[in-house]
């Protein structure tokens, strides 16, 4: 039987580039200088079990992947991570910040074909009811998202040299950024929907704006929640 949970579970997410990763920091910090030590994970991966499932789905061309496949391991990797990290944070009473979870299986995965709703109906299972108190999603086009990050998502399948996909400005992309503009236009609509279905709140933050103004948006998102 799962533990009883005590702590806050707060959710990071959006399109490539929308710059979870800076806010996650900033966030991080703000809470600690509250006392409030956040124990911060990142999806997929968090775990060893779950950073070889990431390896499987990220580090390879994806194209020969079933949907359902590829829906499943997020999934797996997410589920590793709820047991062994986040709920006995939770338990104990500490706040957990993720970045990503559910909502961008959601999206990414919806975007290429699976139902977001069943999306959630499969995370009831798989995660035995773990939903965050709050999702905030960072909203940013993806022409702007990957001019942020310096890779453009390609026409699944080309560009691939021995199966990889080639390199782009100086770094190479995972398996999701070599999608299409296309898809990643998709995942964005998704993200855009979500909090008129998902279980719990999700918020939507203007990516766009100066990083001090989407810092301050969050947190007035998240005094509710922090209360
Ligand atoms: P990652 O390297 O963690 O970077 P970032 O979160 O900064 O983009 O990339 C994870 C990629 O996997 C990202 O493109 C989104 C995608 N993804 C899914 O397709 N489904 C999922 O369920 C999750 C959690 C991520």
């Amino acid at each position: 039987m799962n533990e009883p949970i005590c702590g806050k579970f707060i959710v990071l997410d959006g399109p490539d580039g929308s710059g979870k990763s800076t806010q996650h920091g900033r966030l991080e910090k703000r809470l600690l200088s509250l006392g409030i030590e956040a124990v911060s994970c990142r999806d997929p991966g968090g775990t060893d079990i779950g950073n070889r499932i990431r390896s499987i789905l990220l580090d390879f061309d994806l194209s020969e992947m079933d949907v359902n496949c590829e829906t499943m391991l997020f999934m797996a990797s997410r589920a590793q991570l709820a047991s062994e990290v986040i709920r006995p944070a939770l338990a104990v009473g500490k706040t957990v910040l993720c970045d990503r979870y559910v909502t961008s299986t959601c999206a990414y995965q919806g975007a290429a074909g699976y139902d977001p709703h069943r999306v959630i109906e499969l995370a009831k299972y798989a995660l035995d009811g773990l939903w965050p108190d709050v999702t905030i999603m960072l909203d940013i086009d993806p022409e702007s998202g990957f001019g942020r990050i310096g890779r453009g998502p390609q026409h699944a399948g080309k560009n691939r040299k021995n199966g990889q996909p080639e390199l782009f400005v100086g770094s190479q992309p995972d398996a999701m950024e070599a999608r299409s503009i296309e898809f990643h236009r998709r995942v964005r609509a998704i993200f855009l929907e979500l909090h008129s279905y998902y279980p719990t709140p999700v918020i939507t933050v203007n990516a766009g704006e100066h990083v001090d103004a989407v810092e301050a948006r969050i947190w007035e998102a998240l005094s509710g929640v922090l209360a």
